[in-house]
């Protein structure tokens, strides 16, 4: 596997083969510990992250591999203007396969068209994060079991929430899923994906701006946070940050078995007091995200264990 820019690069099968993987990552870690014994994976961050950047790096670690990275984005030759391609082809002489994040749209795509080593795409603007997918994704299937046959909850920022846009791509895949898509009319989520994935597959999907409403339809809640850096005023912002925040008292509300997923980072939008519920799985989703990006290094660098 040369890249992964879009979770849709993946097939069901890959994706399958991935998630069996992670099981057995889970079961016997000692297993892996030196499956990546010599290799690097450098880590390539131009926009803030704690989970994606330290799961990918712990997850090399754990691999027995090494990790190049940048402190940040401002020590690297990016704030001199090197382009994006420039850097893909110089990291590419000193790493054996590439995580970025980038705020702009492609530019892990650019990367990959210039790297000489597999190039993963850790987040780019509000386009999508397939690696959190992953992790999304895992932790759905060892919540319920299954992929298939369940009605998905997207709740917040659904317009540029990334994570969103790439988990609808992936489960638009799998047979009976339902989308409630939750948000305020200003983030509704962006028509290429209503209508390129969900409309155009014929998908069964219902738009609200109510959570309460829906809440006990639902066997997955995705919450997301309104993601202030991609707002052009500050303004907008304030006054659509907290449109929902979920508290044990609106949980009561919701199936005593849905899942409550987050990709985090979490602002406002989860109470706390939730984080005891055992339908809370946002913290298992952090642990997954890490296991998951360990199956895919391994399936990038064609390891055998
Ligand atoms: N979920 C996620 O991408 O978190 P970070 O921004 O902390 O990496």
């Amino acid at each position: 596997m040369k890249r992964l820019i879009d979770i849709t690069e993946l097939s069901l099968q890959e994706i399958e083969r991935l998630l069996h993987r992670a099981e057995d990552i889970i079961a016997r870690p000692a297993a892996y510990a030196h499956a990546c014994e010599g290799k690097k994976l450098a880590t390539l961050f131009f926009e803030p992250s704690t989970r994606t950047r330290l799961s990918f790096e712990a997850a090399m670690y754990e691999l027995g591999g090494h990790v190049l990275s940048m402190a940040d984005a401002g020590s690297s030759s990016a704030a001199k203007g090197e382009s994006v391609a420039d850097t893909a082809k110089t990291v590419s002489c000193y790493a054996d396969i590439i995580a970025m994040r980038h705020p702009k749209e492609g530019a892990p795509l650019v990367a990959a068209l210039n790297a000489t080593v597999p190039v993963i795409n850790a987040g780019d603007g509000g386009h999508n994060h397939p690696t959190q997918t992953l992790a999304d994704l895992l932790t759905i299937y060892l919540e319920k079991g299954r992929l298939s046959n369940l009605t998905v909850g997207f709740c917040g920022d659904l317009k540029f929430g990334r994570t969103v846009h790439s988990l609808i791509n992936a489960l638009a895949r799998y047979v009976g899923i339902r989308f409630v898509l939750i948000s305020p009319t200003e983030l509704k989520l962006p028509s290429y994906v209503k209508k390129d994935v969900i409309q155009k597959n014929n998908l069964d999907y219902t738009q609200t701006t109510e959570l309460e409403a829906v809440l006990p339809e639902l066997d997955i809640l995705y919450m997301t946070r309104v993601q202030r850096e991609r707002f052009f005023n500050e303004e907008d912002y304030l006054r659509l940050k907290d449109s929902y925040i979920l508290t044990p008292e609106k949980m009561k509300l919701a199936r005593p078995d849905c899942s409550v997923l987050h990709p985090l980072p979490r602002v406002n939008e989860i109470s706390v007091a939730i984080d005891d519920d055992p339908r809370a799985c946002y913290f298992k989703q952090v642990f997954n995200g890490k296991i998951m990006r360990m199956a895919l290094i391994l399936e990038m660098l064609e390891v055998q264990v």
